[in-house]
């Protein structure tokens, strides 16, 4: 029984969680909403520490040192790039170790006398499969992310098939494990969640691997929740549950900012519909100008939007940009930032990488409200995006990113793209717009070039 104390502590980290929720919905709020969860965890961890009984302490204590360094010394290394890389391996041991937990549970519940209740058998399958799903799903997109293997969809002759199978392999044992609850079948079932997880991501392209995140994010979260009704621990069962809820809604919404239904995200590929990946250079002739032209184009201009996307967070040009729109502004010029939602590759990369900039929310532009402005812009500046401003998603049905909401840059008087060379963006696909007569390409480095153009506007 968890003693009063304790299950206050508990109420007051879900608290915590759900306040940590709202604060994540604003990047003005953000920093503290993650500061807030941080606190609800650490009391959690502390209060299950001094309310239940516990044996290994020592362990215990190891494995949270050792925890703790792995990840403060990889979330402080890691680039903002790199992030849903960081993502998928957090949420795949969070997985992995919810599934661990369960075959542990099994383990003292079968060598018990008592029989042990039908539905927590039900919530142990469940935690053992889903976390094993979570667990190797996480680690292969991971994978990709980190170009340790291909980005590009894997299939093979035979894919639907062996994943038909390992589905109902896994169904079967988790049916068998509730009937008759014996340690080897748990095991057999969480080799089954591994293969499952394997299977359900290689499929999936490059650019629809964040997708894939968060939605294994999700399942993480309904397994930790199934793991706290196992466990009899309501605040596992509480945070689970938000953390289910909030991926499922999340994957929702990045699934339909792409224009792309889950089903096709997960699937697309064993049909032929999806070719997401890397892509080859082109070699068409386009027009290119050196910064000096560039910054006549911008100076003399009355409306100015600027397109970030992945690229200048690689090149780590959003203070210089910032700098560069401030002197237009200086010179009476209207500059807005048109954010699309999918730009970079995580879900708010570009607020966060502009806000950490200086630059004022107010000139944040989302899709919805600058697409109509765009016929009266005389220069759209697009600084490393691609895809977010391809045309084929409106104009060449069965292009990969077709059906994507994009932003109307080919709409403006003049287009002037940053990026370092004819190749694609990560959807691996042509796009036309660098190739339309009003279009200008300054190559290079977006930060160096950027720096190169921020001098040539000021000496005019
Ligand atoms: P991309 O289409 O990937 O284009 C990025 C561009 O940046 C490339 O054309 C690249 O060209 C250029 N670039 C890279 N490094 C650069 C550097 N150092 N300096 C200058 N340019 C550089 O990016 P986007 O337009 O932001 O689109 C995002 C893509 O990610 C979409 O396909 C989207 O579906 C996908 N995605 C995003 C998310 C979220 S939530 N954001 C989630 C899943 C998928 P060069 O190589 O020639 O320089």
């Amino acid at each position: 029984m968890t003693p009063t104390w304790a299950q206050l502590c508990y109420l007051a980290a879900a608290v915590c969680f759900i306040l940590a929720l709202k604060g994540l919905s604003s990047p003005k709020t953000a920093r503290n909403g993650n500061l807030i969860g941080a606190i609800g965890a650490v009391l959690a961890c502390v209060t299950v520490f001094f309310a239940v009984e516990l044996e290994h302490e020592l362990s215990i204590l190891v494995a949270i040192a050792v925890g703790t360094v792995i990840g403060v010394v990889g979330a402080r290394r890691v680039q903002m790039t790199q992030m849903p890389q960081l993502v998928a391996l957090f949420n795949g041991v969070g997985g992995g170790a919810a599934a661990l937990v369960a075959l542990l549970e099994l383990q003292e519940a079968t060598s018990g006398a008592g029989d042990v209740p039908t539905f927590d058998l039900v919530a142990t399958a469940f935690t053992i499969l889903v976390g094993a799903v979570s667990f190797s799903g996480s680690m292969v997109t991971f994978a990709k992310l980190q170009e340790l293997m291909t980005t590009r969809p894997v299939t093979f002759p035979g894919l639907p098939v062996a994943f038909a199978l390992a589905a109902l392999c896994g169904l079967g044992l988790s049916v068998l494990l509730v009937l008759d609850p014996v340690m080897w079948v748990g095991v057999v079932l969480g080799f089954a969640g591994l293969l499952l997880g394997v299977l359900l991501v290689l499929p999936v392209g490059g650019a629809d691997v964040p997708i894939v995140i968060s939605l294994l994010n999700a399942f993480t979260g309904l397994t930790v929740a199934a793991g706290g009704y196992v466990l009899g621990n309501t605040l596992l069962l509480v945070a689970g549950t938000l953390v289910g809820a909030s991926g499922t809604f999340l994957t929702k919404m990045m699934a339909s900012a792409m224009g792309r239904s889950l089903v096709n995200t997960l699937f697309g590929a064993l049909k032929g519909g999806s070719t997401l990946g890397a892509g080859e250079a082109s070699d068409r002739p386009v027009r290119s100008a050196g910064p000096a032209d560039v910054a006549i184009l911008l100076a003399y201009a009355n409306r100015v939007i600027i397109v970030p996307g992945y690229g200048l967070a690689v090149a780590q040009a959003q203070h210089t940009l910032r700098e560069l729109v401030d002197e237009l502004m200086a010179k009476g010029i209207t500059v807005d930032y048109a954010i699309h939602p999918v730009a970079g590759r995580m879900p708010g990369h570009m607020n966060v990488l502009l806000a950490e900039a200086q630059v004022p929310y107010e000139q944040l532009k989302e899709m919805g409200d600058i697409n109509g402005e765009f016929k009266q812009a005389d220069v759209v500046l697009v600084v490393g995006a691609n895809d977010v401003v391809n045309p084929a998603a409106k104009t060449t049905p069965g292009a990969p990113i077709f059906g994507m909401p994009i932003l109307n840059a080919d709409e403006a008087k003049q287009v002037i793209f940053m990026k370092r060379s004819m190749r694609p963006g990560f959807a691996g696909i042509e796009n036309e717009l660098l190739f339309d007569p009003k279009t200008t390409l300054l190559f290079g480095d977006a930060k160096d070039t950027m720096s190169k153009l921020l001098s040539a506007v000021k000496s005019l």
